[in-house]
């Protein structure tokens, strides 16, 4: 299973996923990254994984529909089998949302469907959980489809919202349990324990 990763900043989930694989616990591949943005911390962590990596976004095609084609060259290029959105902030475009079809997973730092939505990332998803007086948030990894937030869920992990919680502090702790539950997930794909459509 060849995983292609697509970031826009830190990449601290895909370095999760990156050290599962190199561990073992993840029988996978990982073959890519595309970044949009070229400051992105994400594209020393691919270097350091020795994992290619390039630059696609509105500047290096500004037209939308070449540089959907251009995304879906490059993974069709490096034989992914999966996609795996590691703190991605564009929309994916439809020739690879359709190709990649149920191949495409997300990670969310909240209860989808809950605190999901157009709008709903970074520090706003925190924020939003502690404004609702929520007193459970965690991460879901899901499907991606044309809607964002929206694709079917794979797993999801609990974190307690405490009385005293920042939008920082609960950032803190959803982020350690993405750090497991992205991995575990795929492993558990590899394994053939969850099964995709
Ligand atoms: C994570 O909080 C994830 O849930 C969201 O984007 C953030 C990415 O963080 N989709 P990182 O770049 O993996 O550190």
């Amino acid at each position: 299973m060849k995983l292609g990763f697509l970031a826009s900043h830190g990449g601290s989930n895909m370095q999760a996923i990156l050290d599962g694989c190199e561990t073992g616990s993840i029988q996978a591949t990982p073959a890519l990254l595309i970044c949009n943005n070229r400051n992105a911390g994400a594209l020393e962590r691919a270097a350091n994984a020795q994992m290619p990596s390039v630059v696609l976004n509105s500047k290096t095609h500004p037209e939308p529909d070449d540089l959907d084609r251009a995304m879906l060259e490059a993974l069709r290029d490096a034989k992914i089998d999966l996609v795996i959105l590691a703190g991605y902030m564009k929309k994916i475009g439809p020739k690879t949302l359709t190709t990649f079809s149920n191949r495409i997973l997300n990670i969310h730092p909240a209860l989808l469907p809950k605190h999901g939505g157009q709008g709903m990332y970074g520090m706003r998803v925190h924020e939003a959980v502690i404004v609702a007086g929520e007193k459970q948030s965690g991460a879901t990894v899901h499907l991606i489809d044309a809607e964002y937030d929206e694709g079917p869920i794979l797993q999801q992990i609990s974190v307690p919202v405490l009385p005293d919680d920042t939008p920082e502090t609960l950032q803190k702790r959803v982020l350690e349990k993405e750090h497991f539950l992205y991995p575990n997930t795929l492993a558990k794909i590899a394994r053939g324990e969850i099964k995709l459509p």
